[in-house]
């Protein structure tokens, strides 16, 4: 079993297992929704595609954000915080990386998972199982690599004792370069958004790990959104 990180979603390899970790903080925001109770999360690229899809479904909570604040028109942020109780069945979200590499590796992988801090065992459990090649695939900030996912890659990774590539070893090592978990997601560029935004709760809360046991996975692609449910 290879175990391989990517640190933007341009560079990941093909494998037949994708986890997308955007844990600042969109696969954070998507465990939290579905251990909450939402049945589904569609992740869509575009703030009008999740408009139009909202139109179409004629259901569900519109939530994302744009530079860390919600959309204007959104019923919903992405802050865990907003998802502790179900407000839809279904909620249709956009943020600016974490939909986008969810997408991306749909394109990619046959199974694709959602993870953050506050899942990681699970989802690494589940994958493990397959017993197939892992992609640990980080949304990053605009295409370029940020601390938080790479310290939660790296996490992931230590899970795994199948190969791990270089890039893999990689982030185990920035992994194990972090005390605690806060210091590791706090040292991003992710993180500085975030404080910028006067949303530091979220820093910590998704720092929280192995919190929630729920898996996160690609459940259907349709033309504007990828489903990611349980
Ligand atoms: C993203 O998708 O870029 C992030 O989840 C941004 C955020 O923290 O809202």
């Amino acid at each position: 079993m290879r175990i391989d990180v990517a640190f933007a979603p341009e560079l990941a390899a093909p494998a037949p297992t994708a986890i997308v970790i955007d844990v600042l903080r969109a696969t954070s925001t998507i465990a939290q929704a579905l251990n909450a109770g939402y049945a589904q999360i569609h992740c869509c690229v575009d703030v009008d595609d999740a408009r139009t899809l909202r139109h179409e479904l004629g259901r569900g909570v519109l939530a994302g954000e744009r530079e860390c604040v919600r959309v204007p028109g959104f019923d919903l942020g992405n802050s865990p915080r907003e998802f502790l109780e179900p407000a839809a069945e279904l909620a249709i979200l956009s943020t600016t990386n974490g939909t986008r590499a969810l997408v991306a590796a749909a394109e990619r992988a046959e199974r694709v998972y959602a993870a953050g801090l506050l899942n990681l065992n699970a989802v690494a459990q589940a994958a493990r199982e397959t017993g197939e090649d892992v992609s640990i695939v980080c949304a990053g900030v605009l295409g370029a690599f940020a601390m938080d996912d790479a310290y939660c890659a790296g996490r992931l990774a230590a899970l795994f004792d199948g190969k791990l590539t270089d890039a893999a070893q990689a982030a185990v090592r920035i992994a194990e370069s972090f005390e605690t978990s806060e210091a590791g997601l706090l040292a991003s560029q992710s993180a500085r958004n975030l404080l910028a935004a006067n949303l530091d709760d979220d820093i910590a809360w998704c720092a929280r790990t192995d919190v929630l046991t729920v898996v996160p996975r690609l459940t259907r692609t349709t033309a504007l959104a990828v489903e990611i449910s349980l």
